[in-house]
């Protein structure tokens, strides 16, 4: 058995474990070759794969990145302008491989779908720190990146009180608010804005004054992807050469300029930006990553190509590739967390958004 591993797409911390959880598992029950594959898709461009030892995994549980290297502007299909789909099928055929497994977020997850279709295998590997891969209810590198921003709200929260000022935090997340809703409820924000409810400004200036009437600060998490009711994300640069062009950034800042408008409260904002993305995996994600890369070895071995590994009702699984392709996941509304925080006074500034406990059933709700 000879499987090349690629890692693709935007890092995130739970890589190496994964990358170690398939081919330990490989090669401990099969013997199997591992090949490595450099950089993402761009390794099997440029033709820069290399075999995978012991040795070469070894003391790589803990360490964020990526060994093998990763790139989020490789597309086969439109690779500086020219579709070189074909010449990496080929690059395949001349490896001899049996499979790739593809750790990636939903735009790796798109091109192995597509790539598929040339006669190639893939299994996928669910991984970003967004969380919000269609068909799994969790992504690995999610967890580390709520801790990193969970204990970033601790730190504003004791400076926002000492100085009496409204303090905004910026997550990263793309278009789902799943950062900004986990590290919200576990670092006690007053306000989580999410692009899942797009925040209406009074509501966001009602939260404020009553806040400094009540307990003089305020500190507001808002999701990179978040807008205000009728307006639009606020990006950082549009035209970059990866398959997503937009990179989103500077919300933060935008609705501290729109307060400033209208509050006298001093604003203060942080952008977490990378930080999130890098570093040693928590060891929740270095088990979860561990598992989810044996899991997908297994699909390898049965033979169950063309499928994406999952996490559904805490049960390890699987879905087709072409299923994950070309979606995204969003925070839902029967969310606990976000229902949780609702009916604690969590303001989503979405003065709507209301839940009656009295009303939840069992089963009604969903954890994540
Ligand atoms: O998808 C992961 C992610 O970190 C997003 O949260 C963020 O919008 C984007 O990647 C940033 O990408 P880049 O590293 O290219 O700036």
């Amino acid at each position: 058995m000879r499987v090349g591993i690629l890692t693709g797409g935007g890092d995130c911390s739970g890589l190496n474990a994964a990358v170690r959880g398939v081919a330990k598992s490989l090669m401990h029950q099969y013997g199997a070759e591992v090949i490595g594959i450099e950089e993402g898709f761009l390794g099997m461009i440029e033709k820069r794969t290399r075999p995978l030892s012991l040795e070469d995994i070894d003391g790589i549980l803990d360490k964020g990145g990526t060994l093998l290297g990763t790139s989020n502007r490789a597309n086969p299909f439109d690779f500086g302008g020219k579709d070189v789909s074909d010449q990496v099928a080929e690059y395949y055929n001349e490896l001899g491989l049996d499979c790739i497994v593809s750790m990636g977020g939903d735009g790796s997850m798109t091109l192995c779908y597509e790539m598929s279709k040339k006669g190639m295998n893939f299994v996928g590997v669910p991984k970003t720190i967004d969380n919000d891969l269609t068909g799994t209810d969790r992504t690995f590198g999610f967890d580390t990146a709520v801790n990193i921003a969970a204990e970033s709200i601790d730190r504003l929260q004791t400076t926002g009180k000492s100085h009496k000022r409204v303090m905004i935090l910026e997550t990263m997340g793309r278009y789902a608010g799943w950062i900004a809703l986990h590290a919200g409820v576990a670092g006690a924000a007053d306000m989580i804005l999410i692009p899942e409810f797009p925040y209406d400004l009074d509501e966001v200036v009602r939260v404020i004054k009553d806040n400094e009437k009540k307990k003089s600060y305020t500190v507001i998490v808002i999701a990179e992807g978040a807008t205000q009711k009728g307006g639009h994300m606020v990006t950082d640069k549009v035209g970059v050469d990866a398959p997503d062009p937009i990179r989103l950034g500077g919300v933060g800042r935008f609705l501290q300029t729109q307060l400033e408008e209208r509050i006298d409260q001093e604003v203060r904002t942080t952008i977490l930006g990378h930080i999130q993305r890098g570093g040693a995996p928590s060891p929740f994600d270095r088990i979860f990553a561990t598992n989810v890369g044996a899991y997908a070895a297994s699909l390898v071995a049965s033979k169950r190509y063309g499928r994406m590994v999952t996490v559904s009702n805490n049960h390890l699984s699987s879905v087709l590739l072409e299923e994950v392709a070309h979606n995204t996941r969003t925070v839902p509304k029967d969310d606990m967390s976000l229902v949780g925080a609702v009916s604690m006074g969590v303001s989503f500034g979405d003065p709507n958004l209301k839940v009656s406990l009295s009303d939840l059933k069992d089963g009604d709700v969903k954890m994540s």
